[in-house]
């Protein structure tokens, strides 16, 4: 399938991830953020009548025989793929393949709720090996973090430094990066600061759009910095 969008090694989809990721290759790692298969945006919101109101996705139904059907396939495909893996995940964890270890965001403020009350930790499924391990792992496998997503138009964007986090525990500079569920970009914009490449899949235009923005905004970003660091070497050297 060719791209939607291709420049300075982001490669991004506009399509349902199970049409795109049957013909992709290896990649090292795979960070994504997916659907939790929790009705979110229901008239109760996630978790029932206890649950926070959120507003629904455009183009899929999180309801739980979705994510069994469409999300689950789509993630085990994905995590063949790629030599590490990190996923957020919801509370059916036994849906997945089974993983190597579990990491997490505690957030001590409490970023949302559930029907057990506050929730302060979010479960991070972890695949293979961190990828320096001979050297001594250089990121702890928990983050702390208060930090909260921007506003961005997507119902449920995560903070850029918790995928800037992931991002940076599981690959090395210059390896490749896919996303999946890649919504308004976050992880995108993590390798894209962090000099990753990146493969992004979203269903929806709406946040495809979104991500393609703000993926552009931190190449320009990216870019500023490198020219002046280069201005300064130039400086120090003449
Ligand atoms: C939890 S959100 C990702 C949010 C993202 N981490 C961010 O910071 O914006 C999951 C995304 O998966 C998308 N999605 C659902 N089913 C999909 C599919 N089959 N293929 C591609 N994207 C899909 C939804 O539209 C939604 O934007």
């Amino acid at each position: 399938m060719k791209p939607d969008y291709e420049k300075n090694g982001v490669t991004l989809y506009c399509a349902d991830c199970r049409d795109v990721l049957p013909a992709l290759g290896k990649v090292d790692a795979v960070v994504t953020d997916p659907p939790y298969g929790i009705g979110l945006g229901g008239t109760n919101g996630i978790g029932g009548k206890h649950g926070l109101y959120l507003k629904p996705y455009v183009s899929y139904a999180d309801t739980y025989e979705n994510y069994i059907q469409q999300i689950v396939p789509a993630l085990k495909m994905a995590i063949e793929r790629a030599d590490r893996a990190a996923v957020f995940i919801g509370p059916h964890i036994h849906e997945l393949p089974k993983f190597d270890a579990l990491g997490g965001v505690y957030c001590s403020s409490a970023t949302a709720r559930h029907q057990w009350g506050f929730k302060n930790f979010l479960p991070v499924l972890l695949y293979g090996t961190y990828p320096d391990l001979q050297n001594g792992a250089k990121f702890p496998t928990v983050l702390q973090s208060n930090e909260t997503a921007e506003s961005n138009g997507h119902p449920v964007p995560k903070p850029i430094g918790w995928m800037q986090w992931l991002v940076a525990l599981t690959t090395r500079p210059a390896e490749t990066i896919l996303d999946p569920f890649m919504g308004s970009g976050t992880t995108g914009v993590a390798c894209v600061r962090l000099g990753r490449k990146f493969i992004g899949i979203e269903i929806e235009p709406k946040y495809f759009d979104i991500a393609v923005r703000r993926i552009e905004a931190a190449m320009d970003e990216t870019s500023l910095l490198d020219y002046a660091a280069k201005q300064e070497q130039m400086e120090i050297g003449a």
